[in-house]
């Protein structure tokens, strides 16, 4: 096993340059699925749930593989396969978004249920619900869903729950949709920039879409899709992170490849918090001299403050004077990262689904533990800014959904090592 080393208190300066977001590879690659033709993917960063994403690929029978940032999808048309096996689908949960692929293109599925999952309670019965919706016979049989339909139907589906739309049943009721007979119409559809980039991949594959970036899709079903080429937007929640990094550090940073208006609710709330953030030639430069104020952040589904950003914002209130409050409304349990930020010093108090943060001095570096990806980041950040030594372990997590951030993090001077435990 392998843990990350953190000598804290160097601001950090320079430029860094934004991956490919996996939230929209892994659906986008799931897509890959509707077609017998080759697809080819690009700016795919080689993370763990990416080669997670390919071995299941694999285990689907289609030919798959990551080469230079390019994941290349090859069907064999004879050798796929319709179940998707619990030993891959417990290790990342997104592989629930091939199962409307595959009920409709193969018109049967058989995907293991994810379980249980730290940030809380993950259900998928709005996936189900919009599946049924469209003709889909929905059965939950030894810990799988077996869902079968000869010929999916158009239908006008209401895809919302108690926290809102959902993401990945957006993915899977739109990938479904786009093969149905007929039009479907998805109210209360996700509008994440992840879901328009899976939208805009889907009509480069020939389906027909409209509604892209709002919260009613409307889809008319075609016979077939052929073969795409596409290049994935940046991770707005990776770029998120590295401003909070610039930002907790007192440092001045450049992020290249960042798409602003991804970024709204995050850059309004660090304004807000005393961190300069402007536009110059396409970079996003963040950077703080004077001190951070406090703020109050509410998570909530785009364009809100982004639930994946809520852990690392709660890093950078732990140093700030006063007191702030984040109230998470997407996942009310996620607070794994709060018992390890008050290990390091943190003044930290939760109170339902509101984290109450009183702003310390300094936080003080920890053996501490990684829990998720977002709460691995969130340690790492105030890693950065604690005085002495701080040793992360568990980061596998990390490894799920950062490029290798110590060397990101490194070229911007900050003194990080990645050492075997
Ligand atoms: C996606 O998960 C992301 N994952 C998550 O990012 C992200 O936190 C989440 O969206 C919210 O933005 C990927 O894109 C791979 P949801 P998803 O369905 O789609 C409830 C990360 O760190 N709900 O939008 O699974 C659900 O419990 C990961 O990169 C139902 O009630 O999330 C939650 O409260 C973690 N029934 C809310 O909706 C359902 O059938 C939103 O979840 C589905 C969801």
């Amino acid at each position: 096993m392998e843990k990350l080393v953190i000598e804290g208190g160097k601001p950090l300066k320079g430029e860094v340059e934004i991956s490919g977001a996996k939230n929209s590879c892994l659906p986008i690659m799931a897509a890959s699925l509707l077609t017998d033709e080759p697809c080819v993917i690009r700016n795919v960063p080689p993370l763990r749930d990416i080669h997670t994403m390919i071995k299941l690929l694999k285990a689907l029978g289609i030919k798959a593989e990551w080469s230079n940032y390019t994941v290349f999808v090859e069907p064999r048309v004879k050798q796929r396969k319709y179940i998707a096996p619990y030993q891959l689908v417990k290790t990342m949960r997104a592989s629930v978004c091939v199962l409307g692929p595959l009920l409709s293109k193969l018109h049967r599925a058989k995907v293991s249920l994810p379980g249980g999952c730290v940030i809380g309670h993950r259900p998928i019965d709005l996936h189900l619900k919009g599946l049924s919706a469209l003709g889909g016979e929905i059965s939950i049989e030894h810990g799988y869903v077996v869902a079968k339909a000869k010929q999916l139907k158009g239908a006008r589906i209401y895809l919302g729950g108690p926290f809102g739309s959902s993401v990945l049943g957006t993915a899977n009721v739109m990938m479904a949709a786009v093969l149905a007979k007929g039009k479907t119409l998805i109210e209360n559809a996700a509008s994440e920039p992840e879901i328009i980039d899976l939208a805009n991949f889907l009509l480069k594959m020939g389906a027909k879409i409209k509604g892209i970036a709002t919260h009613i899709l409307e889809i008319e079903g075609v016979k077939e899709l052929k073969g795409a080429d596409y290049s994935v937007i940046p991770d707005r929640i990776e770029a998120g992170t590295y401003m909070i990094a610039g930002a907790i550090t007192g440092g001045d940073i450049r992020l290249k490849s960042a798409q602003i208006e991804h970024l709204g609710a995050v850059i309004d709330k660090l304004q807000e918090a005393g961190v300069e953030i402007t536009l110059q030639r396409e970079e996003l430069r963040v950077s703080r001299r004077g001190k951070l104020r406090p703020v109050e952040v509410t998570t909530l589904p785009y364009p809100g403050f982004p639930t994946d950003m809520q852990a690392q914002m709660m890093s950078l209130m732990t140093v700030t004077e006063g007191i702030s409050v984040i109230t998470e409304k997407i996942y009310p349990d996620r607070f794994m990262h709060v018992a390890e930020l008050n290990r390091m010093g943190a003044e930290i108090m939760l109170e339902g689904a509101s984290a109450i943060v009183k702003g310390v001095k300094k936080l003080s570096g920890a053996p501490v533990m990684a829990s998720d990806l977002r709460a691995s980041a969130a340690l790492v950040l105030a890693g950065l800014v604690a005085k002495g030594k701080t040793e992360i372990s568990r980061i596998y997590h990390l490894d799920r959904g950062y490029e290798a951030m110590e060397k990101k993090l490194a070229k911007l001077g900050a003194r990080i090592w990645r050492v075997k435990e």
